[in-house]
């Protein structure tokens, strides 16, 4: 029997056998800063206490349920969620993974508006299956696929011109509040709000996918909160389940009372051990105050890679907001990445073609941040030797 995994996801060359907060260990005993964490899942550190406690007592009671009953974890999960939702979006549906969240979002709004049109933006990333990988830019992950979900169209992220495709007949238009996959490209705050504008007008859906940015990531529990925008559908993943497979759809009571039983449904859909791993996430949340400890971490992350890289040729540009950042440099950074993972025991992940992508847990320290800024800088000058040597 042999793991496809490899051929689909490439090969780090490197067996972990153990993560703990802020860390992962190889089967030599190996520490490594995590500032990959499974591309932003483990936000909330690896096997944080309150999720495995939350978890392991769930497994205890009930693991299995579907949906169609009830069970305490639910009221307790709600009662947790509720101060931390999107402003007005007062319901949430519990799937499995991003690309899900994605599918049911477009579906949604097919639905509610009668419309058929769908709007991303170029550079952008939604997901896998069919639906989300419509709306998903790079033409590698989609064009082997076509056709997709018919009439989808992409358009020029910040780019407020662009917004004029926007009308009558669309359904809705998907955004990444900072693009992830495309680049760690934040979006600018005039352009998300003449989006939320012209979306309004024409009465489409403003889907946010915050399933990379949301949860506190950002250094505010929901990134378009940055921008004082309310969106009418919010999507979370990753962080949202404190390193269990769980996605959430948040959606204003308008929006719920137009759907109907059988719109969509899911097996493990809001399973009783999803809910234990988002009640707890939630409540990390708010009591470790993870939001404002990313806003400060990031800060100070991005000035000690400002600084260290500050003379460095192969650097084009460091961005990003709160604990998701990116380093972009002027060539493929895969050698960089090794260097990072070898020598410096740190690990990370490529964003677009050209971005060192940083997800670090908020729980990084000020060492793990020396580590993390130290490495990046012998891993871009090791772009810059090989140049020189080839
Ligand atoms: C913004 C965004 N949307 C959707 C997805 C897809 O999520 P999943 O891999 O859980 O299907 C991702 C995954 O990286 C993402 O970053």
């Amino acid at each position: 029997m042999k793991a496809l995994f490899p051929r689909l996801y490439g090969d780090r060359k490197l067996i972990i056998v153990k993560g703990e907060g802020q860390y992962v260990y190889d089967a030599r005993g190996n520490r490594y800063v995590d500032a990959h964490t499974g591309i932003g899942v483990a936000f909330l550190g690896h096997r944080n206490p309150k999720v495995v406690e939350y978890i392991r007592r769930q497994m205890d009671n009930i693991m299995t349920l579907n949906p169609s009953f009830s069970t305490p974890i639910r009221e307790e999960m709600l009662k947790e969620l509720d101060p931390l939702k999107p402003e007005g979006l007062d319901n949430v549906l519990l799937l499995n993974s991003g690309t899900e969240a994605v599918e049911f979002a477009l579906k949604v709004a097919r639905k509610v508006t009668g419309r058929k049109k769908i709007i991303a933006f170029k550079n952008a990333f939604h997901g896998r299956t069919a639906g989300a990988l419509s709306v998903t830019w790079n033409k590698r992950y989609r064009e082997p696929f076509e056709p997709l979900v018919p009439e989808t169209y992409f358009i020029d992220y910040n780019s407020v011109d662009s917004l004029r495709a926007i009308d009558s007949g669309t359904a809705a238009v998907i955004v990444e509040p900072i693009q992830g996959e495309g680049g760690v490209i934040p979006a600018n705050e005039n352009f998300m709000k003449e989006l939320r504008a012209v979306t309004e007008r024409v009465g489409a859906l403003l889907i946010l996918d915050e399933i990379q940015t949301g949860f506190g990531r950002t250094g505010k529990v929901w990134a378009h909160q940055h921008f004082g925008i309310k969106p009418d559908v919010v999507l979370a993943a990753k962080a949202f389940g404190g390193g269990f497979p769980v996605s959430g759809v948040f959606l204003p009571d308008w929006i719920a009372e137009k759907l109907e039983e059988g719109d969509h449904g899911s097996t493990y859909g809001g399973n009783p051990l999803a809910m234990a791993a988002v009640t707890a996430a939630a409540k990390v949340l708010k009591e470790e105050n993870v939001p404002e400890q990313a806003a400060v971490k990031g800060e100070t992350l991005i000035r000690m890679l400002r600084d260290r890289l500050a003379d460095s040729k192969a650097v084009r540009e460091i961005r990003g907001k709160g604990l998701m950042i990116g380093v972009d440099v002027r060539f493929p950074p895969g050698p960089a990445l090794q260097v990072m993972q070898e020598k410096k025991k740190v690990l990370a992940i490529k964003a677009g073609t050209t971005t060192i992508r940083l997800l670090p847990p908020y729980l990084i320290n000020a060492e793990d941040m020396e580590a993390i800024a130290d490495a990046v800088r012998e891993g871009v000058g090791t772009l810059l030797s090989q140049r020189s040597t080839s």
